[in-house]
């Protein structure tokens, strides 16, 4: 699923179960000693999935432990984002020359608990949620926003170690061509340089999971002559355990 929302140059795994083969570097391990087992669990696969990337870029497979704020520290010629909720698991991760951050976030497509909407939107994001909940219920407009801000989050974070609040973007939600975009408002004298001020991504709703995707190309894109030589990564998909 997340391959179709991210370019080609993007190696993506994903997982809809947990295999039973998972295997933790003892740095990994030790972060997760004493955990419950759900979140053993998409520890586990998240990094089962993140190896598989790692593989498909053509990089020996590494530990992921959190760095500041627990963001994914990856080899430095890497960027990457990873994500998990019930029923799926999934990692993205690029060459650092092509692009300069990821960000991708899962949620199930169920509504968000009663006043979180009205906490995360801004009031234009508000009226077209609600707006596209009464064309569209089939799909969890609100968590949708959640999921898209917490992606603008995870591409942001890892480039400038900057906090931001759910109100700090303006998410805009193209339910047709199931697109986004989000522009950040605080005034730019106050947000790192390091960063984009807006962002754009695909989403999808598909098997009772929202994902949302953003790849920010790298500020010196690879010449035209050395991206065509370089292969598309492979894909690599768990539908079931193994
Ligand atoms: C960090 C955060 C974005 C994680 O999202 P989530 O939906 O709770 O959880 P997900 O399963 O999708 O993602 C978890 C993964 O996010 C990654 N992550 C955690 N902190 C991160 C950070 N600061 N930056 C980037 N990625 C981070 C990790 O890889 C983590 O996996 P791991 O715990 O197995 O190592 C969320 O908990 C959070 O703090 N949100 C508040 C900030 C925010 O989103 N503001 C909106 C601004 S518009």
């Amino acid at each position: 699923m997340l391959t179709k929302l991210l370019p080609a140059t993007v190696a993506t795994a994903e997982a809809t179960a947990d295999p039973a083969d998972v295997f933790l570097y003892p740095e990994e391990e030790a972060l997760i000693s004493s955990a419950v087992p759900k979140r053993r669990l998409e520890f586990g696969t998240v990094r089962w999935c993140a190896r598989r990337a790692m593989e498909s870029l053509g990089l020996p497979p590494a530990a992921v432990v959190p760095g500041h704020r627990g963001a994914p520290q990856w080899a430095p010629s890497v960027v990457g984002s990873m994500t998990h909720c019930a029923g799926f698991r999934g990692v993205a991760l690029a060459r650092s020359a092509d692009f300069a951050a990821v960000g991708i976030d899962a949620e199930t497509n169920t509504v968000l608990p009663e006043g979180v909407l009205e906490s995360i939107a801004l009031p234009r994001e508000l009226r077209r949620t609600r707006e596209l909940a009464r064309a569209e219920p089939e799909i969890a407009w609100d968590r949708l926003l959640f999921s898209i801000k917490e992606a603008v989050y995870k591409t942001w974070f890892p480039l400038t170690g900057q906090e931001l609040d759910f109100t700090d973007a303006l998410v805009g939600i193209d339910a047709t061509q199931e697109t986004f975009h989000a522009r950040l408002l605080p005034d730019p004298g106050s947000l790192s340089p390091a960063g984009p001020t807006s962002f754009s991504g695909r989403w999808s709703a598909r098997d009772g999971v929202l994902l949302s995707a953003i790849a920010v190309p790298a500020a010196r894109p690879v010449a035209a002559g050395a991206r065509e030589r370089r292969s598309a990564p492979r894909v690599v998909h768990a539908g079931s355990a193994r």
